[in-house]
């Protein structure tokens, strides 16, 4: 990871997830388990729109993608066919004082970090899971947590070829869980044992891999930037020569510049042949495709643009993450993209007082119909505001005793704190294309009129 720094601290993202419920330490009962996390109320939403917003994306937008949803056990000639049971390793050293245990590759010199004690010669540490099928534990039983969702997908190269007719390229998504057990985790969510990734294998005839892999990195590069991440935080970096995994003839990776410095948000891989070939091989099935041009039987090069769910969670939050004067104090606001936003709009009655509560539930039950709605009648609106602001939720309705005069109520925007004066029956409409990035030009309050 390099020396540049983003503008916010990875703490106060920690503590904003912590206070709101985004993400909790895994077990935290029980004092935590190490790497791995929970998401809360607000952090299960915006996980779910994340993954939203990539499934209509990659899957619903094109019509060259299908969906595969594969589990997580698999058989273990999957691990041999793909090198993660030779390869899929890091090489480990210990501490022979604290018996603390370092990644060899990334300790800068060659003492401990922790006591400053002397290591061990490196040993290659596998990082896949290793469980028992069935009653007895032993050899012959062991399988694997999957570390990638991709081989999932590979395995299913032949099915899906023959019960969708699909032709080259098409491509195969799937989002799920993967898990690995890193010898060093931490920066919160963005090193894990237990994560989500969302990948792609995008099947294409040998000689066209070039071109789809600058395909594949525009796109990707591009939902980002559409989802709001700004361009500056984004860069691609290809893989050298030496780095590149066993697997891939060529590899990029988009860094985004999270708090810790620049690293990885999504690897975009062009992988040949390599697994269709090894699992052709260890299975003995004919993985081959029918180019009926051609008239050959060719083995389709995959390009592969890998992303984490976890990753991108910490990059879309670090990056909307905002604080600005606000009289004595500081409003702190998360400027998420509405389609990402975990609550789209909060209902906040004025006052508690029967006759606004009954329009304001009406207005709340509604609007749930159509979008994660929220309601809040404590403490000043001011507090209700500033409270729904740092949870990014872009639109707050609020009901005063005009609007029982009138049958209107405001809608304040959460970057610009516009307000405007809407009619009750046109609300859902009007939160709709506000949501959807219709403007949100001034407007006195009482103009509307
Ligand atoms: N199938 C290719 C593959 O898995 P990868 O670069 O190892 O490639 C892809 O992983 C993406 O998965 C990464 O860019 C990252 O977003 C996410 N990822 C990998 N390891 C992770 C971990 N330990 N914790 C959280 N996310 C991880």
């Amino acid at each position: 990871m390099s020396q540049a720094r983003a503008k916010v601290d990875m703490e106060k993202i920690v503590s904003l997830c912590r206070r709101r419920g985004f993400i909790f330490p895994s077990s935290e009962i029980y004092g935590g388990l190490s790497s791995c996390w929970d998401y809360g109320p607000l952090g299960v939403e915006l996980k779910r729109n994340i993954k939203q917003a990539w499934w209509q994306t990659v899957v619903q937008e094109h019509d060259d993608m299908v969906g595969l949803d594969t589990s997580i056990l698999m058989h273990p000639e999957v691990w041999k066919a793909s090198g993660h049971l030779e390869g899929f390793s890091d090489p480990l050293v210990e501490c022979k004082s604290c018996h603390l245990r370092w990644r060899a590759d990334e300790l800068e010199g060659d003492k401990c970090l922790s006591c400053g004690g002397e290591l061990t010669e490196p040993r290659q540490f596998n990082l896949m899971f290793k469980t028992f099928m069935g009653p007895v534990e032993e050899e012959a039983n062991t399988v694997y947590l999957r570390p990638e969702t991709a081989q999932g997908m590979f395995v299913n190269f032949a099915n899906v070829l023959d019960t969708t007719r699909k032709r080259l390229p098409f491509g195969i998504a799937q989002i799920g869980k993967s898990f690995r057990n890193e010898i060093t985790t931490g920066n919160f969510i963005f090193r894990s044992r237990e994560f989500e990734q969302m990948e792609i294998e995008f099947f294409v005839k040998p000689g066209t891999d070039k071109e789809w892999l600058d395909y594949w990195l525009e796109e990707r590069l591009n939902w980002y930037v559409k989802l709001g991440i700004k361009k500056e935080n984004l860069r691609l970096r290809q893989h050298t020569e030496g780095e590149l995994a066993h697997y891939a003839r060529d590899c990029y990776d988009i860094d985004y510049l999270f708090p810790m410095g620049w690293a990885e948000l999504e690897g975009i891989a062009n992988r040949g042949d390599f697994d269709l070939v090894q699992h052709s091989r260890f299975s003995g099935k004919n993985l081959t495709y029918f180019d009926e041009e051609t008239k050959e039987h060719i083995i389709p090069y995959i390009i592969e643009p890998s992303a984490g769910v976890d990753r991108a969670a910490l990059a879309f939050l670090c990056d909307a993450y905002d604080e600005e004067p606000d009289k004595d104090e500081i409003r702190v606001l998360l400027h998420l993209h509405p389609q990402l936003a975990p609550v789209k709009v909060a209902v906040l009655p004025l006052s508690r007082r029967e006759k606004l509560v009954r329009v304001a539930k009406e207005i709340y039950s509604d609007l749930r119909q159509c979008f994660m709605a929220y309601y809040d009648d404590a403490q000043s609106i001011g507090r209700r505001y500033r409270r729904q602001d740092e949870i990014g939720t872009p639109l707050c309705i609020t009901i005063d005793f005009q609007s029982l005069e009138d049958n209107e109520v405001t809608i304040r925007e959460r970057d610009t704190m516009n307000q405007i004066r809407v009619p009750i029956t046109e609300l859902r409409a009007t939160v709709a294309a506000k949501l959807g990035g219709e403007s949100f030009a001034t407007q006195s309050l009482w103009s509307a009129k």
